[in-house]
């Protein structure tokens, strides 16, 4: 405990150090992106067989948001993670193409190469084309809803484009047989990977190329500081505990309980979302999450897991009471007595002042231009009108 007390007190000095250094070391070598990683941000690790070109990233973007990549075609990638929301939906929960209530809130894909385990609670989902498994094929829920039945005819599709037929070729330098369900994960994932953002204000403030408000640095000082400790979950320049790059020393793996539940005062959490219970099978994971990078937090509302608190104001009067209360109903209990909450999760009772510097705080973290950036946007946009969009009924 005090060795991780004193790891985390030289937070920004340290991690922005290290970072920077590792990132300049790592230059001289073959870079992993076909683009410079962002200044302060380390190389992402990326798997050795699965290299990030520009042409890759070209062709996953593409399906990315190509609704042809569903069973039913309605969906695509880009439905549960839109790029004006920073990637995510803008719903509690998200719905599947065939109607299907996710149990779960889509997660920002921003900086997502940086992420140590994918979704919000398992400890096995370590890269990007292993998490692609579960919205291409998953059953529970469906989300694109591919299955054995449909399977060749959705890639019969891609296969028939003519754009794929020219650009597959290319990013995997083979003539014949580019076009594989290995290749889509492929590209996709390169795609995902190139989804870095590090221009929001506090990034420039941090570069010395901008100022935060009086309330954004008080609110800094309070989300750093022993006060409110929101720095030992949400470190490292990811604003999360689970971060990785190349030449990290480790992997972390960490998942808490944040106090959201509390059923009948048991420490149960609603049925599928127990978290890391879920996968562990132990009653002392339950509730645990991932804490989710707050890297464009104010872009990301509802949130929580399963969406369940709608504003940042009520994200942090929710940790100023250690933890939330249901009065009544079926999910009644104080999640502020769950015997898995966290210990790091305790009643803060900040002040009307504190409790606005932090909002403010999280809010100079949002990097707009992510939003807007065309490299992530949707290349069917421009080409509707010339009439080779796909049929997206
Ligand atoms: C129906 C909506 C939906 C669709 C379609 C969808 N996702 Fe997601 N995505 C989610 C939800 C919900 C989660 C969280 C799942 C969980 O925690 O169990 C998620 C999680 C993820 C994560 C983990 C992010 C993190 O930070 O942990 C990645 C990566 C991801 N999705 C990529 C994709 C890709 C790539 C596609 C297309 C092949 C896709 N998603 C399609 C809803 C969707
Ligand atoms: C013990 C670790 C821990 C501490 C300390 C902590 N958090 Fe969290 N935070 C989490 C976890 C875990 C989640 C996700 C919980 C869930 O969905 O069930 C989360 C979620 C959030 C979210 C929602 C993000 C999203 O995209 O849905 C925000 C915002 C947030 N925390 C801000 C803060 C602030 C501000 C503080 C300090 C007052 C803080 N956190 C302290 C672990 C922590």
């Amino acid at each position: 405990m005090a060795v991780r007390a004193a790891a985390v007190a030289c937070w920004t000095a340290c991690v922005f150090l290290v970072a920077s250094l590792t990132a300049l070391a790592q230059r001289s070598h073959t870079p992993s992106l076909p683009f410079a990683t962002p200044a302060g941000f380390p190389e992402p690790r990326v798997p050795s067989d699965n290299p990030v070109t520009a042409d890759k990233v070209e062709v996953g973007r593409r399906l990315f948001y190509d609704t042809r990549l569903s069973g039913n075609q309605t969906e695509s990638c880009s439905s549960c993670h839109e790029q004006e929301l920073a990637f995510t939906d803008g719903r509690a929960q998200s719905v599947g193409s065939t109607g299907q209530v996710h149990p779960r809130s889509a997660p920002s894909l921003v900086n997502v190469a940086y992420n140590s385990t994918l979704t919000w609670a398992n400890p096995a989902l370590l890269t990007l084309e292993a998490q692609m498994q579960v919205p291409l094929f998953g059953t529970s829920p469906v989300e694109l809803g591919i299955n054995d039945h449909n399977k060749s005819a959705v890639l019969k599709r891609i296969k028939r484009d003519r754009w794929y037929r020219r650009h597959f070729p290319r990013a995997f330098e083979s003539k014949g047989r580019a076009i594989s369900w290995k290749n889509i994960v492929r590209s996709i994932a390169s795609f995902q990977r190139s989804i870095v953002s590090a221009k929001s204000r506090y990034d420039r403030y941090l570069r010395g190329k901008a100022e935060l408000t009086d309330a954004q640095s008080r609110g800094m000082d309070l989300f750093m500081g022993e006060e409110a400790q929101c720095h030992h979950c949400h470190g490292t320049f990811l604003f999360s505990d689970q971060a990785t790059y190349e030449g990290a020393p480790r992997v972390p793996v960490l998942f808490h309980n944040n106090g959201l539940y509390n059923i009948d005062g048991t420490g149960a959490y609603p049925e599928n979302n127990e978290g890391l219970a879920a996968i562990t099978g132990r009653k002392r994971d339950t509730g645990k999450f991932k804490a989710p990078s707050l890297r464009n937090v104010a872009l990301t509302a509802p949130y929580m897991h399963d969406g369940s608190i709608p504003t940042l104001r009520a994200v942090v009067e929710h940790y100023s009471r250690g933890g939330r209360l249901i009065e009544d109903g079926p999910l009644a209990g104080d999640g502020r007595d769950s015997p898995y909450l966290d210990p790091l999760i305790a009643p803060l009772d900040l002040s009307e002042r504190q409790k606005k510097d932090l909002v403010a705080f999280l809010k100079s973290l949002t990097d707009k231009s992510v939003t807007t950036n065309p490299r992530f946007s949707d290349p069917f946009k421009h080409r509707r009108h010339k009439g080779s969009s796909p049929d997206r009924t």
